[in-house]
């Protein structure tokens, strides 16, 4: 009986267990790393560890880990539909942050992959050298030690050698492994990394004090050749859900003009059961529609799926269920009720445009860049929805020139922005506050010594999981972005609004002293930890003493002489930024 992907993903923790390895839980799709999006490898929430940042052994008990994480890719969206690509998968890894190199990490994979799993190696690759990095001889060495007849190749930089995720970071040579697949095909399988380099921000690579081990395949690939299986979406991870798309799609289809049969292709089934995985779990990590980043992805998955699914005139958030009741065994925390909502918020928010833009898209002869970009500005199309439904219509409309579009216009916007406050008319911007004129200017100082107030109100009423992560202050408004895990109630809305108020009738002095930062720190002053601050630094409080007042902030200014100046303080509007970051927008009036 070949093995299911539940005793896949237990086989493979056993065997790297009793091997040493200390088993850690995937990290959240969102990673903590600022400079990349969403988490598209294992050796992600190790990156500290591979650099001497953090301590294994202080934090694993073992200097070698394994897991099987949570993966996202966006790259490969016009790739999903074929025998192997998928934007969520999960990942299995082994991890070593200084415990053993490449023999250990290729004895593993190979007696994981021939004993345990009982398959045969097509081949195996390793990197061939460059002018900046050596042929890897040794990799060679090993698994020509393992197995005499084994088949390997050499390929160069674009195959093997593992870049860093984000702007830098660890990277080196990899070797993979092969197995082929029912249709004969070969699939990589299985990729080990050696981190033996740092890449700068600059490209410039330097050999790391420590090398390190860090190896990555794919649950769902992994399961495709185990079972046998033509394709991934054979497996018992889509196969079961695929079908149930199908059957609800015949049961429900209340649209009377599509066929079915014709319709619900292949490369369309395909697409829904990625996309639904895809939803499932941006969402449950806490990531929200949004025109931005990581919110922007989610966006484009839930309206190529929903733009699908209203085709067959099928149940939206119903479909998710069977999926979401499977992943619970792995992931507890998966919350239907959440994802149920979210999703079905977005998706009714899409389909008020979407019947309109689908009737402006058929009028239309041929599409290209620019009207496609007009689509998607003017009725939410993504470039997905547009191409499936355009067919041939966009022969000649591709991603590149889309995008290119895309940041035209973000440039456009940013040039109105400029527009807005004058280009260089502005006599105060400190990249926080903003002021065109003498009279902006006073505004803005009311709001930025309210927002200083606001900030303490949220601490007192939150408790101090509230952090600063953000702020801009205008002379319309002041948006501040703070750390905070849910939506705030109306009755906490209104409790910070009060406190803030009471402080502004009881006009404390608004006070500066200047401290060696050592010393400022000490007086439990709030500071901004995404800014680098001098050694001497200026600490602005509302009270009589520093020890005890109200607000204490480490700032620049400027602000108002006693808090009565800033007049009504009023919360406008509060929302999500990302997982885990509000923001508020808040007014002051006389
Ligand atoms: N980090 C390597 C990969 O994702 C293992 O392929």
């Amino acid at each position: 009986m070949p093995m299911n992907s539940k005793e896949i993903r237990k086989k493979f923790l056993k065997y790297f267990e009793e091997h040493g390895h200390k088993i850690v839980e995937s990290s959240s799709l969102l990673p903590d790393d600022p400079s990349v999006l969403l988490t598209t490898a294992g050796m992600q929430q190790f990156k500290p560890y591979f650099v001497g940042k953090a301590n294994p052994i202080e934090d694993f008990g073992s200097l070698n880990v394994a897991s099987v994480q949570k993966c996202f890719r966006t790259s490969d969206i016009d790739e999903v539909g074929d025998e192997t690509h998928l934007t969520f998968f999960e990942m299995l890894g082994n991890f070593s942050f200084g415990g053993y190199f490449k023999k250990e990490a290729i004895l593993y994979a190979h007696e994981f992959i021939t004993k345990v799993c009982g398959l045969q190696i097509d081949y195996v690759s390793v990197f061939e050298g460059d002018e900046h990095v050596p042929e890897d001889l040794e990799s060679g060495k090993i698994w020509r030690s393992i197995d005499e007849k084994v088949n390997i190749k050499k390929c160069g930089r674009a195959d093997n050698f593992w870049g860093p995720t984000g702007s830098e970071g660890p990277c080196g040579p990899t070797t993979e492994i092969y197995v082929k697949n029912a249709s004969g095909n070969s699939i990589e399988i299985w990729n080990l990394v050696f981190n033996e380099y740092y890449q700068n921000s600059d490209k410039s690579l330097r050999k790391l004090e420590t090398p390190g081990v860090d190896t990555g395949m794919g649950l769902e690939r992994l399961a495709m050749v185990c079972q046998n299986k033509k394709n991934i979406f054979e497996t018992d991870l889509f196969e079961p859900f695929i079908n149930l798309f199908v059957e609800n799609a015949k049961e429900i289809n209340l649209n009377k003009n599509f066929n079915i049969e014709k319709n619900l292709t292949d490369t369309v089934k395909r697409m829904l059961v990625d996309h639904a995985r895809g939803i499932i779990f941006l969402i449950s990590d806490g990531i929200l529609p949004s025109n931005k980043d990581a919110g922007y992805i989610i966006r484009r998955l839930i309206r190529r799926y929903v733009s699908r699914m209203y085709q067959v005139g099928s149940l939206f958030g119903e479909s998710l269920l069977p999926m979401v009741e499977f992943y619970k065994n792995f992931y507890s925390d998966i919350d239907y009720v959440k994802i149920d909502s979210i999703f079905s918020d977005e998706s009714s928010k899409f389909l008020k445009t979407l019947t309109v833009g689908l009737h402006e898209l058929h009028k239309l002869d041929a599409i290209d860049a620019v009207i496609a970009f007009n689509l998607y500005q003017s009725y939410g199309l993504p470039y997905e929805v547009i191409k499936d439904f355009g067919g041939n219509k966009t022969s000649k409309l591709n991603r590149e020139e889309f995008e290119e579009e895309f940041k035209k216009h973000q440039e456009k916007s940013r040039a109105g922005l400029e527009k807005k406050f004058g280009g260089h008319g502005l006599i105060l911007d400190t990249g926080e506050l903003k002021a065109g004129s003498e009279e902006e200017l006073k505004k803005v100082t009311r709001l930025h010594t309210a927002t200083h107030l606001m900030q303490q109100a949220l601490r007192n009423v939150l408790g101090s999981e509230v952090n600063q992560a953000g702020s801009d202050i205008t002379a319309e408004r002041t948006r501040f972005d703070f750390t905070f895990s849910r939506k705030l109630t109306p009755e906490e809305i209104q409790k910070v609004e009060d406190e803030v108020n009471s402080i502004i009738e009881k006009d404390l002095p608004m006070q500066k002293t200047v401290l060696p930062k050592a010393e400022a720190e000490k007086t439990g002053a709030l500071y901004f930890s995404k800014n680098k601050y001098p050694d001497i630094v200026n600490v602005y409080f509302a009270g009589k003493t520093i020890k005890d007042a109200y607000s204490k902030e480490f700032c620049g200014g400027p602000h108002v002489n006693n808090t009565g100046e800033i007049g009504k303080f009023k919360i406008i509007k509060e929302e999500a930024v990302s997982a885990g970051t509000r923001r508020i927008r808040a007014t002051v009036s006389f």
